[in-house]
């Protein structure tokens, strides 16, 4: 039920054991102390998340123990149990700083309330902190991995944009990271204070969106009981991202148009005009030109929203930031989950810089995550991938062999696939540089270098853009 350690102190055993118990069963983790020294000692080891002490005990008293407990773990509730009718050792106790009391005798049913009480308000504290410190990080730039000549560009367009209120149509396959270039944007410009609100549109049926957007008055339709603003309003000052935009119907458009015009929006079912001051990015997955002239797709819209472009490639297009991606994604399950794997073995990349990863960047991500999961040893190999993304897997390559042809040609077949895939998860090793990948085969750098042109192979292909050239 909970995860929470709570530390129980009291000097009477029989009265520790009845706390001890009743939290027991109600599914909380329990340790005992018999004073306040031994509970400071149990202290020091950590992980305890409440202190419920008795107030009066031989020795230390519960708010000594609590000012002790305070001036190192100033965050850390505690409860103090007060006896009957000393209401001014409760005022005292609270005046001290304690979280709570409970005065003595109580009801299991009395304990359970404070002590849930008290863990419920430690849960909002630490999800509060975590959600500011989660909006505080900003979505730096650097959390976009790429080295690509294509998407230096797309860094390059974002730069200029985000102390502009500009709007941003930001399109690409599915999972080529549109959400969090839209992110980025926000959290680089001037609103990266206000409220940054996403509205899928391809995922509600038009009215629904419509009042999404907008909001409605009291009454506007049947279940409409309360008036409620919408995504508009409440991004206001911030930015609005629109995505799917290419799903919305021809209706949704024509409103749409007009708020990005005027600047105005009316709830649904009212009359007022409301002004609203947002930021508008939008993105689409669907070919909208062709969306415009198959007539689905407003053109006023589109110019309206594609103010700035952002088309992000598909990762096929970008290959060389597949092993910088993988590598980011590994270290991510590492810290997310405490279980840090050392890499990815040369087998399993060579087959992920293989895969064409129509699901681009996410399902990249994904195949890292499972892989992760399922590697038995501290590195990701070949074998731990899922099979479509392992055309280099031994049986795999056994499916490709052509047993028809005529055994000679089919042996050289095998034999050319084989030396033309050595060399290049050598050069991928050496980044190009011949010399080491000569002696690494054992051969003169001369003989390395004819069998890279036999098969055309070319060096500056294996270079990594932010070193320097590998002497040759
Ligand atoms: N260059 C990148 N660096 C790091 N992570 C990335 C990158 N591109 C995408 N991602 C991650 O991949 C996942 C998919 O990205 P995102 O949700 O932005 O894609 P999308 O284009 O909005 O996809 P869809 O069209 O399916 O909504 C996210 O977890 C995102 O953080
Ligand atoms: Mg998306």
């Amino acid at each position: 039920m909970n995860d929470r350690n709570i530390l129980v102190i009291d000097d009477q055993e029989p009265h520790r054991d009845l706390i001890r118990d009743v939290l027991t069963a109600s599914g909380y983790a329990v340790e005992t102390a018999a004073s306040g020294e031994e509970a400071l000692e149990r202290m020091q080891r950590g992980d305890i998340s409440l202190m419920l002490t008795d107030q009066l005990m031989r020795g230390m008293s519960g708010i000594d123990l609590m000012r002790r407990v305070r001036a190192q773990k100033p965050e850390l509730p505690v409860v103090i149990v007060t006896a009957h009718g000393t209401v001014d050792t409760a005022v005292n106790a609270m005046k001290a700083g304690a979280t709570d009391y409970i005065q003595k005798p109580f009801t299991p049913e009395e304990l359970l309330i404070v002590v849930r009480r008290v863990l419920e308000r430690l849960d909002l504290v630490e999800e509060v902190q975590t959600l500011r410190r989660r909006i505080a990080e900003p979505y730096r730039f650097d959390r976009i991995v790429s080295q690509s000549p294509k998407m230096t560009e797309v860094f390059e367009v974002i730069r200029h944009l985000v102390d502009l209120d500009t709007t941003v149509l930001i399109t690409g396959e599915t999972g080529t990271g549109k959400e969090l270039v839209a992110h980025a944007i926000h959290y680089n410009s001037n609103r990266r204070n206000q409220r940054f609100v996403r509205i899928n549109c391809g995922a509600l049926p038009e009215t629904l969106l419509e009042s999404e957007l907008f909001g409605h008055e009291r009454g506007a339709f049947s279940g409409a009981t309360h008036a409620r603003s919408g995504k508009f309003e409440y991004a206001s000052g911030g930015t609005l991202l629109l995505d799917e935009i290419g799903d919305i119907s021809p209706a949704m458009q024509l409103k749409l148009l007009r708020v990005l015009q005027e600047k105005e929006i009316q709830r649904v079912g009212g009359n007022e005009t409301i002004r609203v001051d947002v930021r508008i990015m939008a993105t689409t997955n669907r070919d909208l030109e062709t969306a415009i002239a198959a007539k689905a797709f407003r053109s006023d819209l589109y110019y309206r929203l594609n103010v700035v472009r952002i088309q992000l490639p598909p990762l096929r297009e970008r290959m060389e930031d597949v092993p910088l991606l993988a590598e980011h994604f590994l270290r991510v399950f590492g810290e997310k989950t405490g279980r840090a794997l050392q890499g990815i073995d040369r087998g399993a990349m060579n087959a992920l810089t293989e895969y064409p990863w129509p699901g681009n960047v996410r399902e990249l991500a994904n195949v890292i995550e499972r892989a992760a999961v399922m590697a038995g040893g501290d590195r990701i190999m070949a074998v731990d991938l899922p099979v479509g993304t392992t055309p280099a897997h031994p049986n795999a390559a056994a499916d490709r062999l052509d047993l028809d042809l005529p055994f000679k040609e089919g042996r050289q077949q095998v034999i050319a696939e084989y030396e033309k895939a050595y060399l290049v998860n050598c050069l991928r090793r050496y980044k190009g540089n011949i010399g080491q990948c000569a002696q690494h085969c054992g051969v003169d750098a001369k003989t390395f270098y004819r069998k890279m042109q036999e098969y055309d192979l070319d060096k500056h292909v294996f270079r990594r853009p932010d070193e320097p050239p590998a002497p040759n």
